[in-house]
């Protein structure tokens, strides 16, 4: 386990839409370049950039045409190593972006794969044997090779599915996980990490990483052993790069695949979406975090606590504010509530991962598609730097513009958020310190829930407690805090020796001392 993973917390950056340098509306990687002081003052220490590879951008970059080659749109392959490299003088990581479920329909390999003559790459993609032929519960594409075959797709129709084998086969043109041709994918996949690796990435966050070997078990058994085969070369050549796995399944990932972190992802019902967007499924919000709503963290401790107790010792569950793909919690949550959403976050065992702008609670917008995005466009609008022309994202015309930017009369930005001493921005700032003082609350410290069910959350780190209440509603917890003193608080809260009371929206930090206080 790589050690720097225990003190990190993580910031997305969605290339596209973070700064622009050169003014052509779309950000850049010198961008990011220069922002790294401004993630470092905002206290983060690692970055999980989407991915910058050369590609024709069918589903944001996810459809990979190159894997060695940065998109000329983002700079060049040196301009990376250079951002690896600042990024590093100033105790920085980078984690790419890392896709090995599928690549572009026109990445090198499928374009030899269509070919009718057998070559390196026939059995690089998943085939049938004749374009007649369909891939029964799977999507596939016929009629658009000369290869007499029907391509499976991984995800988008521009996205063909690398061949890491079937389990269950019942078919002859099924690969075996362990056949030549599956091994050859996961090798050159292997390459590629090491690729980025040998020039200074720090690890990689992994698209679909349960994707791979098709007719897997419920288990995803041969998936899993092939992401622990790439776990032994990372230990035995990389020891401190680390993989965090789109999966959201850390029995599987974590315990199965031997990922160092797998994403606890915005799935409808389970824990995590009672937290934020309850609203999804339900006609009510009952979401955790809203103060009008009728949360229960008990639904959050059902789902999460027997995930937590069975990988917490292989690896962490990683919390998000949000992603790319998902809406941002400022959709339905207003500044205090996301106040809270960051204490809870930053407070809870695991590696947390903080998406670029909801620091300073950016919106959902509604806009047009772009890049594959549809309704997923509205989280990925351009960073709002400031009060200037595009809010300082580029120094455009704004019709050239990648996304649209909130134009809102108060929509959030980094430079007003600063200046406002009781701002969002200052808030994650400081749980963020918070977080690096006290080892006891980064991702290994205990935690042990003190309150089962209610509108409010009280848990343990060790020395530590930390209360939460987003509810309307004044509650309390009774224990015996004669030794404890408050550390950092929010909204009216009140310390005694015998209990400790938190009026609505309001949140606590305590921490045990020899002396004790009140
Ligand atoms: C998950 C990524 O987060 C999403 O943005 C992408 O469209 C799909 N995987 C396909 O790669």
């Amino acid at each position: 386990m790589p050690e720097w993973l225990s003190s990190a917390v993580f910031y997305e950056i969605y290339p596209q839409s973070f700064k622009d340098t050169n003014d052509d509306g779309i950000g850049d990687l010198q961008g990011i370049i220069e922002k790294l002081d401004y993630v470092a003052e905002l206290g983060c220490n690692a970055l999980w950039i989407n991915p910058c590879f050369d590609s024709p951008f069918k589903d944001a970059g996810y459809d990979v045409r190159d894997y060695k080659k940065v998109a000329p749109r983002y700079g060049t392959n040196d301009d990376l190593v250079r951002l690896f490299d600042t990024a590093h003088e100033k105790g920085i990581r980078v984690l790419l972006d890392l896709v090995p479920g599928h690549t572009s329909d026109q990445h090198a390999w499928f374009r030899e794969s269509c070919r009718d003559e057998p070559n390196e790459y026939s059995g690089r993609y998943v085939w049938t044997s004749n374009a007649f032929e369909g891939i029964r519960d799977h999507p596939y594409i016929s009629g658009m090779a000369d290869r007499a075959g029907s391509y499976m797709l991984n995800f988008f129709a521009s996205q063909p599915a690398l061949n890491y084998g079937w389990l269950d086969r019942d078919q002859k043109w099924m690969s075996a996980p362990d056949s030549e041709e599956a091994v050859a994918t996961r090798e050159a996949m292997k390459d590629v990490m090491r690729f980025w690796l040998d020039l200074g990435c720090d690890g990689f966050r992994v698209d679909m990483a349960d994707s791979l070997v098709k007719n897997d078990d419920e288990n995803k058994t041969a998936t899993a052993q092939i992401w622990r085969n790439v776990r032994d070369m990372l230990d035995r050549e990389y020891p401190e790069a680390a993989m965090v796995s789109e999966w959201s399944n850390p029995y599987q990932a974590v315990n199965g695949g031997r990922f160092h972190m797998d994403f606890y992802l915005d799935h409808w019902h389970n824990g995590y979406n009672t937290l934020l967007r309850d609203y999804e499924c339900n006609k009510t919000d009952n979401s955790f975090f809203r103060a009008e709503g009728n949360g229960d963290i008990s639904r959050f401790l059902r789902d999460y606590l027997p995930k937590y107790e069975a990988v917490k010792d292989n690896g962490y569950i990683s919390m998000l504010t949000c992603n790319h793909d998902t809406p941002r919690p400022a959709r339905t949550l207003d500044r205090d509530e996301l106040k809270l959403v960051f204490a809870f976050l930053l407070t809870m065992p695991g590696v947390p991962f903080l998406y670029y702008g909801d620091e300073i609670g950016m919106r959902y917008l509604d806009v047009r598609t772009k890049e594959g995005g549809y309704h997923r466009t509205g989280s990925r609008t351009p960073m709002q730097w400031d009060r200037s022309v595009n809010a300082g994202f580029s120094g455009c015309e704004e019709k050239d513009l990648y996304l649209p930017v909130d134009k809102s009369p108060d929509a959030p930005d980094v430079q007003t958020m600063m200046e406002q001493e009781d701002s969002l921005w200052h808030a994650v700032q400081d749980l963020i310190r918070i977080r690096k003082q006290y080892p006891e609350l980064q991702a290994d410290g205990p935690w042990l829930p003190l309150n089962r069910q209610g509108h409010y959350t009280f848990y343990q780190r060790g020395t530590m407690i930390i209360g939460i209440n987003p509810s309307k509603e004044t509650v309390s917890l009774s224990a015996d805090l004669s030794r404890y003193v408050p550390v950092y608080s929010i909204g009216n809260v009140y310390k005694g020796e015998r209990a400790v009371r938190l009026e609505k929206s309001s949140l606590i930090i305590l921490r045990k001392t020899e002396e004790g206080g009140i």
